[in-house]
This record gives C-alpha cells, sequence and structure tokens, in this order.
C-alpha cells in the first residue's frame, strides 16, 4: 500500500503553490536558462503526487531486490522525491544526494520544504572535466533517474559515455527512465548490457549496470 497519504498530499500542494510564486517573482532565474523551465512541471500538485508515488515504488524496488546494506549516491536529485520517498519508508537506504551547479537554485525552495538536503554539487556531466566536488566516498550505486543527459541522443554511445563518467564514483549504476523514452537502438544496448533489469511498474524499468564493464 502507497505511503503517500493526505498529509504528504496537502504538503505537496503547498509545495506546488510556494514554487508558482517561486518561478513567478523570479522570471530571470526560469525564463533564461532553458533547463530551469522544465520546472513549470512542479507548479502542479498533481505531478509531485505522481512523482512521489513513482519514486516510493523505486525505493521498494531498491530495497527488495538491490537490498538495504549499499550505499547510493543519486545523481540529479532536483525536487528531492525519492530522498523524501526513503523517509516515508524509515530511511532503509542510506542516498546522498548531488546537484548539478546549473540547477542547484532551481529546485532549492522545494527541497528545503520537503526537508532535503544536498550531499555533493557538480558540474555539467557532458564537460571533459565533470566532477563531483569534495567526494571522498566510492558508492554502490549512482542511481540515474529521469536523468536526461543519458537517453536524450539517438544511439547508446550517449548513454555510454555519461555512464562512463560516473566510474570513478560508483560500482554499479542503476538506470531508471521510461521504457517509451529510449530509442530501439538505445533498448537493446540496455538489455545486452546491463546485469539485471526490475520491472517498477507500467512503462518504468531500471537496469543495473556494472560500470567497469565499460
Ligand atoms: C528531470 S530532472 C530529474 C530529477 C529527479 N531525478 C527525478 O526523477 O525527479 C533531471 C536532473 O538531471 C540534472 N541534470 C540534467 N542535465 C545535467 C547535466 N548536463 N549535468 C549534470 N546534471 C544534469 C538536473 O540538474 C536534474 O536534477
Amino acid at each position: 500500500m502507497s505511503k503517500v497519504t493526505d498529509k504528504e498530499i496537502k504538503l505537496l500542494e503547498k509545495v506546488a503553490n510556494a514554487h508558482l510564486y517561486e518561478v513567478m517573482g523570479n522570471k530571470d532565474r526560469y525564463i533564461n536558462k532553458p533547463d530551469n523551465f522544465s520546472t513549470v512541471q512542479y507548479m502542479n500538485a498533481r505531478g509531485h503526487v505522481d512523482q512521489l508515488k513513482l519514486k516510493e515504488m523505486i525505493v521498494r524496488c531498491i530495497i527488495d531486490h538491490v537490498g538495504t546494506s549499499e550505499a547510493f549516491l543519486n545523481m540529479g536529485t532536483a525536487c528531492g522525491h525519492l530522498e523524501y520517498a526513503n523517509r516515508l519508508n524509515h530511511e532503509r537506504l542510506t542516498i546522498s544526494s548531488c546537484e548539478w551547479d546549473y540547477q542547484y537554485e532551481c529546485c532549492e525552495k522545494i527541497r528545503d520544504m520537503l526537508g532535503i538536503q544536498i550531499s555533493y554539487r557538480c558540474n555539467d556531466v557532458l564537460s571533459d572535466d565533470f566532477e563531483i566536488r569534495d567526494c571522498k566516498t566510492y558508492f554502490d550505486h549512482v542511481i540515474l533517474d529521469r536523468f536526461f543527459p543519458v537517453y536524450r541522443a539517438d544511439t547508446h554511445h550517449r548513454t555510454e559515455e555519461v555512464l562512463k563518467k560516473f566510474k570513478p564514483y560508483a560500482k554499479r549504476a542503476i538506470l531508471i527512465e521510461s521504457d517509451g523514452n529510449w530509442t530501439k537502438e538505445q533498448w537493446s544496448w540496455l538489455v545486452k548490457t546491463a546485469e539485471r533489469r526490475i520491472k517498477i511498474s507500467g512503462e518504468w524499468n531500471m537496469f543495473l549496470i556494472k560500470l567497469e564493464n565499460l
């Protein structure tokens, strides 16, 4: 049974409303940065609730199929829905969070309202000098959930290029995306390359990829 109750829904309604005022009050921060503009999705309470319910299923899938004794890095935290869903599940997963400098501010107020802290910051994953700053931990898993740099391309070469960037930081990647966002070519590569594919729900799957194999 979902742990997303009326209490969480009320909080998410407040969060959506606050984000509406945040964007309207700081238009430059959003209009001048195309990636930030996509946060208009977070003005809608229903969108937050759907995300939280999805993250809750992801947390339970990881608990059931990967385990609770490992260390996870959530790359591209945005609002902190995954971390919040983990809290609803009594913090059974040990999750550290990372956000890109360029998009750090745009969901900061949302994270504050949900009580989610960022552990690390990084520069652009597509740059040659990509770095997760001050990261001394080698994680068991880096979670790439709706992390669009991995799939916004026609072939698996971009997916592989981005995954390789995490070799210094984690043993495995957990790649989570809606099936329809992968091209046929990317899907075949993922099926061939991943150690495991775990069904989350409906159109959502997670792929576990051992980074040293890339
Ligand atoms: C659509 S959001 C997904 C947020 C969250 N994982 C979720 O599922 O709700 C994409 C995330 O990837 C990060 N991101 C996008 N492009 C990036 C890049 N080039 N370098 C580093 N991070 C990036 C964004 O900052 C954001 O946190």
